[in-house]
């Protein structure tokens, strides 16, 4: 049985008072039954005082993307040992907004998940189709190549959570039908069964990401072969996060 792992990407949100959402969220998730796990990637900025404060909690903190060395000449950029130092546990590489904003190519992405291991965190890697992609019927050859590309050799159940997020269900209240998600999903699993062996590949996570919402949660989790949640939007908010958790009790 995999356990599920719900994880909000706060990406370029939250202050210092936005601490208050992190204490109310513990609040909102601590005496429940915990299915799955909880893990908040906040801006690098709040990893290590989100981390004082978590220190008896369940919820994990985690980086949004890392450098690939460990430390150097990059004006700007985060070491996955800063990220660890501060107290993180895993790091999301290949986001979307990563690969656009920024150029990052799925040779990136594979260095940027060996430095995260490197530096002792689990990665997250997200993959996904444009919508031109899917309308041109080429999701699945996107995500194969994105999976072949940037998984590094090494990949294990421990180290290593897959999120699949379609690139226009980011941010747009939009979503794939569950039919839709069960094929992408069911495909990626047969990818890494496939790649890395049963043992290994029946066992990695694969998360669903995209206008994931209180009112959508328990639906989208509920597809086979989804074993959690990338959220943006919905994970600023304490209550709201705190639903989307609920879809697991
Ligand atoms: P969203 O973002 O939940 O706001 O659509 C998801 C993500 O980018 O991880």
């Amino acid at each position: 049985m995999i356990k599920p792992l719900v994880a909000g990407n706060w990406k370029m949100n939250g202050i210092a008072k936005s601490a208050t959402q992190i204490i109310n969220l513990n609040d909102g998730i601590s005496g429940r039954s915990a299915n799955c796990d909880v893990l908040i990637c906040p801006p690098s900025t709040l990893i290590m005082a989100f981390s004082n404060m978590l220190k008896d909690s369940p919820i994990m903190l985690g980086g949004q993307d890392c450098h690939k060395n460990e430390t150097g000449a990059h004006t700007g950029d985060i070491a996955p040992e800063m990220l660890s130092d501060a107290g993180a546990q895993y790091v999301i590489v290949g986001h979307s907004e990563r690969r656009m904003d920024h150029k990052e190519r799925d040779k990136d992405v594979c260095e940027k998940a060996q430095a995260g291991w490197r530096a002792g965190l689990k990665v997250i890697l997200c993959v996904g189709e444009l919508n031109g992609e899917r309308s041109a019927d080429l999701t699945l050859n996107v995500i194969e190549r994105q999976l072949k590309n940037s998984i590094p050799e090494g990949s294990t159940p421990e180290n290593l959570i897959i999120a699949y997020e379609p690139v226009w269900a980011i941010g747009t209240g939009l979503t794939p039908t569950t039919k839709d998600v069960e094929q992408v999903h069911s495909f990626i699993r047969n990818y890494l069964i496939s790649s890395l062996g049963a043992e290994k590949g029946s066992n990695i996570k694969i998360l669903y990401g995209g206008s994931v919402k209180p009112n959508n949660a328990k639906e989208l989790m509920s597809v086979p072969n989804v074993n959690g949640a990338l959220v943006g939007g919905a994970s600023l908010k304490a209550e709201d996060f705190a639903q989307i958790i609920a879809a697991y009790e």
